[in-house]
């Protein structure tokens, strides 16, 4: 990152940090900024725990679970930094037909996981009359909250997906530098993303959108920007993870985002956006097999565990060496039970609806 902490004064950040816990909504482009430049273990315990303080106030005790389905790695984008991008010939392509999805939507209701978040690439085939029979398929058949993450669609199709019972979308805004943005993705706008996201919300929607962490020429900056988008959006939902390099794209060389820049970047979003969920993403796990007791100590309350089945699960290769690839949605459940236990926190039983008190709904 391009400005270290050294361009600020302790005593400016200390000043900051003494008012981030109450006016963490207030703060500004530029103090998100200098909070995201510290560097020293003892500002950064202090942000920290202001993190975990606010998110004990704002969103309680209870982990949610969300259950991850990655239905297909088709994609007709070209963003140069994932491996799903229409030029990557070696990845194998796969689409998991009605069936399987569903299959996996049942073992995920039957360990109580409330959420199904269904992921893909943007690919043509799930027209809108597939998504919606999906869609209708599994509200009428199981008690569980949907949530979509398949790109940018059509206004027709976002109110054909909300009313056939989609409750939530994610649709990350990568980052809020225009510039930045406009040389990672060949074939969209920053624009378009965001006028999507406002569609959403007015459809009734509970939106999801972050940013990545560490893409090239990236300053703490434009990651405040970040953090200041997604308030502005009134964003439900928060999902951040460091940029990791896959070998088959235009950025296979380029260096790969920090976990400490990404833990930042969760408390921050926590103190600033507050009734927020914040998940502690796969990305962020991939780098530090401890990232999710410690984001949950940092301000996350989420996690989501992967219940793609092989072999698809390792073809679906945003990038490289994703953690779980080889263990089984049971396997993780156990595993993240244990994990939920040892930072004295439960694992919620509600569907962890949008926290926000300020916002209509018209579900
Ligand atoms: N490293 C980290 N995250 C990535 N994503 C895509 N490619 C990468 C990568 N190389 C993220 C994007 C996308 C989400 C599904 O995965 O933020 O929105
Ligand atoms: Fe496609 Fe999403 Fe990957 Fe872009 S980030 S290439 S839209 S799967
Ligand atoms: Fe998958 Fe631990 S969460 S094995």
């Amino acid at each position: 990152m391009s400005v270290s902490e050294t361009a600020y004064s302790h005593e400016y950040i200390h000043n900051i940090l003494k008012r981030a816990h109450c006016q963490g909504p207030e703060l500004s482009v530029g103090e998100i900024e200098a909070l995201l430049s510290i560097g020293h273990p003892d500002g950064l315990e202090s942000l920290y725990a202001i993190a975990d303080k606010v998110r004990k106030d704002t969103a309680g005790d209870g982990i949610h679970l969300r259950g991850l389905i990655e239905f297909s790695n088709y994609c007709r984008r070209n963003c140069l930094y994932c491996g799903l991008r229409r030029a990557n010939r070696r990845l194998t392509r796969y689409r998991m037909d009605q069936t399987e999805v569903l299959g996996v939507v049942q073992a995920m209701a039957e360990r109580g996981i409330k959420t199904v978040v269904l992921q893909s690439g943007e690919d043509p085939h799930f027209t809108q009359a597939r998504m919606v029979s999906l869609v209708e398929k599994i509200k009428s058949r199981f008690d569980i909250a949907i949530t979509l993450s398949v790109g940018i669609r059509s206004q027709k199709d976002l109110i054909a997906f909300r009313a056939a019972g989609a409750d939530r979308y994610l649709l990350r805004h990568e980052t809020a530098n225009r510039q930045l943005y406009s040389q990672l993705h060949p074939d969209s706008r920053l624009g378009d993303r965001v006028e999507m996201l406002h569609a959403l919300s007015e459809l009734g929607y509970d939106i999801g959108t972050g940013p990545m962490v560490g893409l090239p020429g990236q300053t703490y900056r434009d990651l405040a920007l970040d953090i200041d988008l997604a308030r502005r959006l009134k964003a439900d939902m928060f999902g951040v993870g460091p940029f990791i390099p896959h070998p088959d794209t235009p950025l296979s060389e380029a260096q790969e985002g920090t976990a400490e820049d990404t833990f930042k970047m969760i408390a921050l979003a926590r103190i600033v956006l507050r009734e927020v969920h914040i998940p502690v993403t796969t990305a962020l796990t991939t780098l530090d097999a401890e990232a999710r007791e410690k984001g949950w100590n940092r301000g996350a309350n989420v996690v989501m565990p992967n219940g793609t089945p092989a072999p698809y699960r390792e073809q679906y290769e945003l990038y490289k060496d994703k953690r779980c690839l080889q263990d089984s949605l049971k396997r993780c459940a156990v595993c993240l039970q244990m994990r939920v236990q040892s930072v004295s926190r439960h694992i919620s039983s509600g569907y962890g609806d949008s926290l926000r008190s300020d916002r209509q709904r018209s579900s």
